[in-house]
């Protein structure tokens, strides 16, 4: 528990090898160069009154609250504004400076609202604190002349409230939507007495550009701009530091608190991952947690038409495990599995994986970075020797140039996007490879200088004319190749890619992507000084994800752009702990720090903590499982905090197999589509009510703290730890902690990794051990983990997925800001204000020739399913291309989807589906099935209800 309010500095921390050393009120103060009068004397404890300054955002001088004498200066300059100098005398109290602060406040608080015991704002407004600090006691100009205090609120936004009548336009929320979120929404409209708070041209905020990331509302010093939660419940009496459970990013917030609970979540300003920042989703959408859907009591039922019967804990883990141990009995070890999920703690996925290879005695685990990153995996590990990004997220701000290759951050990793936007505002050059325009492309006083628009499933086609411009240009670093990288692979990578098919001439008709762009991108990379490439699910989920990803690690090593600050290959990561999902050894052919079961050692060294033989031959991945269910040879699986039913590729073949099962145990906080399959529910925890730890895209460890009970009586540990006991392997965990003790003793990248240290250290990036016994942020410094670099050949393959007379267009997916993944979290939650619905973008040239406007109902076919969305008719996508979001399974996105995936990991080929698009009038057969099966399921969920 900490406390609730961070100490506010009032301007940037500076970093500088430099140090200067002044005197403030007598007293000598040493500080970096370019670090303000205002921090130096805040640091030493020297509080100076202020307004319009606050640490996060760079000094404006408007409120001439913090003036200070100093010496040799004339008049009374801004401390916020004035850097210290080498030998400065400076004052920051004395009658002159009093006078003119109470002036200062004067002024505000005779045009301000004297409402103070009933404003939210109570207690911990700046406003109220100054007009302490600087004593003032009356107002000489009375409250009766022109003032502002009849304007009326904005309460659009359906999480803050805009009350602009205790505005006193410091501008801090402007210079916080400008610098921080880089949305640059807010302007200061008029001029001075008429000057206000504007959205966009004098809009709503709903209205308006606002992305509700809330840093206005974070930054604003009044009441102005307050959370609808704060509004309502008042201030917090306590606060928990946790970390954020829906992207990759992994943003530190406190949670504030009264009791159980939270008033609002608050970004932690020395967040190493977001620095104070934070998301619509984060800082928002937590709602879900305590949304009346959740289940809370374990249930059970024969088959899966039967009505849910809520049973003890004890009665339920009984039969799950009775139910599981038949199975085994009549089917064999092998026809049971489970699945882990990257929402999931590393200490919950590890115990699961634990569960599946000690408990049921064979390696049938996955996890859904099956389905997104396993690509990076193994792509990564081929080239450089690790399964993981080489940087931290603050490397961004050495970038020169950044190459965004199938990544949409703005979206899917905002408050990493945010910190990218604000390194292109100071001049980095953007390159970004998509089919589809996203936010990045162009945004305020942001261009790409190149939008590389391929067509979707040609990524290894332009990889290769990249390389070839590269390699027959000249632009090859060779003296870091020549020391670095393995030579023989470099040569047989260097002949391929010269060879002219891959020219970027000769590749224009596969990727449709110009050549001269395409020369033009490679050069910019290349001779750049420091060239970083960020990429995501566009670059993975293909059938040639791997290689793709393989080939941005051979352009990245052939242009020495790996090893230090401001380079890099950086996979953006979906969820939560997505990479510590797959670091936990959720995979079935590696044990946690990506070893591979049938290395004897490794497995001997597991076999002698856990205590039983292991198998040494990988177990069933997510899609053979299926395959395995429909055979007759799968019969059981354990899933938590996952729901294949909707995020998997071709439903009907997944919801088949789900079908052909006879014990499904879904662990997860709501009847999601798997759940409705499932013959035992088991009600999980939110990360709001568990401990452990979660890993972010940077490898960044960091804290998950229960801020809440768990509203089941368990948390997820707990539960697979009963069902491990039921089965006869005991698991005696007291808490997650020793199970971090545990990965650390047998796992060598996490060896210095353990709760103390994290909360010693804040976070710790992997690898953590005793030779970086702080963690990393850059890895392959000197040399890359597998030694030297491996170049990998990467011939172009297209997909087997083409275009026909019958499915003349491509379907690629993606997500938005407001909603998350399969969206179970954000669709209870007010986000759906934002996005309320998946729709299909398609191009006006494609809609006209099928008689589709925007908004009508569109049939979507593929060789797979059909189902029905409505059009949004844009250019944002290209002729011949249509994209669409899959956040509600209504949408059925996934019912379209193939069962195509990348060669070396399985990863469904989500970005490319040939489909045909028509107008309908009615819902799609599946969608219609669907509705009738959901109707039906929500009413055996009744009958739970009801028998309470
Ligand atoms: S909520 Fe964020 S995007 Fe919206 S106005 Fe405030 S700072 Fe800008
Ligand atoms: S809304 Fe708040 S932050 Fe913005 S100008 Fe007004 S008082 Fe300052
Ligand atoms: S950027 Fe990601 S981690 Fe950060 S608040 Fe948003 S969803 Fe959470
Ligand atoms: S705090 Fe320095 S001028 Fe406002």
């Amino acid at each position: 528990m900490l406390s609730i309010v961070e100490q506010d500095h009032g301007t940037p921390r500076r970093d500088s090898d430099k140090f200067v050393t002044l005197t403030i009120d007598g007293r000598e103060i040493t500080v970096p160069a370019g670090t303000s009068v205002l921090r130096a004397a805040s640091e030493a404890g020297i509080k100076i009154p202020k307004l319009c300054a606050t640490e996060q955002l760079e000094a404006f001088g408007s409120c001439r609250l913090c003036l200070v004498n100093i010496e040799g200066m004339r008049g009374m300059p801004a401390s916020c504004t004035t850097p210290v100098a080498a030998g400065m005398r400076v004052a920051t109290q004395n009658p002159q400076l009093a006078d003119v602060r109470r002036g200062v406040m004067e002024l505000y608080i005779s045009d301000h609202p004297l409402d103070c015991l009933t404003c939210p704002a109570n207690g911990h407004c700046e406003l109220q604190d100054m007009a302490g600090a600087v004593g003032l006691r009356e107002v000489r100009y009375g409250y009766d002349g022109a003032n502002h205090l009849d304007q009326p609120k904005d309460t659009s936004n359906p999480y803050f409230t805009f009350d602009p009548s205790k505005c006193i336009v410091c501008s801090r929320c402007v210079r916080a939507c400008d610098e921080q979120q880089g949305t640059l929404a807010l302007t200061i409209q008029g001029r001075g007495f008429e000057s206000k708070v504007a959205a966009s041209q004098n809009v709503s905020f709903m209205d308006s550009e606002c992305v509700s990331c809330g840093a206005c509302v974070q930054a604003c010093p009044t009441a102005t701009l307050s959370e609808n939660t704060l509004i309502a419940k008042g201030q917090a009496e306590h606060s928990v530091v946790t970390t954020c459970a829906y992207c990759g990013v992994g943003c530190s917030f406190r949670a504030e608190m009264q009791g159980e609970e939270i008033v609002r979540m608050v970004p932690k300003k020395d967040g190493h991952a977001n620095h104070g920042h934070s998301c619509v989703k984060g800082r928002f959408a937590i709602g879900y947690a305590t949304h009346s859907d959740r289940i809370t009591k374990p249930m059970i039922r024969a088959k899966i038409t039967d009505p849910w019967r809520e049973v003890s804990w004890q009665e339920a883990i009984a039969y799950a495990a009775s139910e599981l141990k038949r199975i085994q009995a009549t089917h064999g070890r092998d026809s049971i599995g489970g699945i882990t999920s990257s929402r999931c703690t590393n200490e919950e996925t590890y115990l699961v994986q634990k569960l599946v290879r000690a408990g049921f005695g064979n390696n049938n685990v996955d996890t859904c970075a099956r389905v997104c990153h396993s690509p990076t995996g193994y792509g990564l590990k081929q080239t450089m020797g690790e399964s993981a990004g080489t940087q931290n997220f603050d490397s961004v701000m050495r970038a020169d140039v950044i190459f965004v290759i199938g990544a949409n951050p703005t979206d899917g990793h905002p408050v990493f996007a945010s910190q990218m936007k604000r390194r292109l505002r100071q001049g980095a050059q953007l390159i970004v490879a998509d089919p589809r325009r996203i936010d990045l492309v162009r945004s305020p006083h942001i261009s790409a200088a190149q939008h590389l628009k391929l067509r979707p499933g040609t990524n290894v086609a332009l990889i290769n004319s990249l390389a070839h411009v590269v390699v027959t240009e000249g632009l090859v670093k060779e003296d870091y190749v020549a020391a670095r990288c393995d030579l023989d692979s470099f040569e047989k990578w260097r002949q391929f890619v010269a060879l002219e098919r891959n020219s970027p001439e000769q590749m224009a008709a596969i990727t449709g992507v110009p050549a001269a762009n395409v020369r033009a991108a490679a050069r910019a990379y290349a001779t750049a000084k420091n060239a970083a490439i960020y990429y995501g699910l566009g670059v993975t989920e293909h059938s040639q994800g791997s290689t793709m990803v393989m080939g941005i690690a051979n352009l990245a090593m052939a242009t020495g752009n790996v090893g230090r600050e401001g380079v890099g290959v950086n996979p953006l990561r979906g969820q939560n702990n997505v990479q510590g999902s797959c670091d936990m050894g959720s995979f079935p052919h590696e044990f946690p720090g990506y070893r591979h079961v049938s290395d004897d050692a490794v497995r001997g060294l597991f076999e002698r903590a856990w205590g039983v033989g292991l198998q040494n031959e990988p177990g069933l991945r997510i899609p053979n499982m299926f395959e395995a269910a429909l055979d007759g040879d799968f019969k059981g699986l354990y899933i938590e905090g996952e729901d294949i039913a909707q995020s998997d590729p071709n439903t009907q073949h997944v919801t088949a197999a789900l079908t052909a099962m006879e014990c499904i145990i879904v662990q997860d906080l709501f009847l999601n589509e798997s759940a409705k399959f499932a013959h035992v529910f088991l009600p999980g925890s939110s990360f709001l009510e568990k401990d452990g730890t979660f890993t972010n895209a940077e490898r960044r460890i960091s804290r998950v703290r229960r801020v809440m009970q768990p509203k089941s009586g368990y948390a997820d540990w707990e539960i697979t730890q009963l069902l491990s006991n039921a089965l006869g392997y005991a698991m005696n965990y007291r808490h997650p902690s020793e199970i971090m003790d545990e990965i650390a003793r047998l796992t060598p990248t996490f060896a210095g990794v353990s709760f103390a240290r994290i909360e010693e250290l804040g976070s710790i990036q992997w690898p953590c051990n005793e030779q970086h016994p702080s963690g990393t942020p850059t890895m392959h410094i000197d040399t890359f983990v597998r030694g030297e670099g491996k170049f990998l050949v990467t011939e172009y393959v297209p997909t087997s997925e083409k275009i026909t007379a019958r499915f003349p267009l491509i379907l690629t997916t993606g997500r938005v800001l407001s909603q998350y993944n399969v969206g179970a979290q954000t669709r209870r939650t007010h986000n759906n204000a934002w996005h309320e619905e998946d729709r299909l973008e398609i191009h006006p040239h494609d809609a006209d020739e099928r008689g589709i406007a925007d908004g009508d109902w569109v049939g979507i076919a593929s060789r797979a399913g059909e189902t029905v969305l409505r059009a949004r008719v844009t250019e944002r996508v290209q002729p011949g291309v249509v994209y669409t979001t899959f956040h509600f399974p209504e949408s059925g996105a996934n019912v379209i989807t193939t069962d195509n995936s990348d060669w070396a990991t399985n990863c469904p080929e989500y970005k490319v589906t040939a489909v045909q698009a028509t107008r309908v009038t009615q819902p799609s057969e599946w969608q219609k099935r669907y509705r009738a099966f959901t109707d039906l399921q929500e009413h055996l969920l009744k009958s739970a209800d009801a028998g309470k």
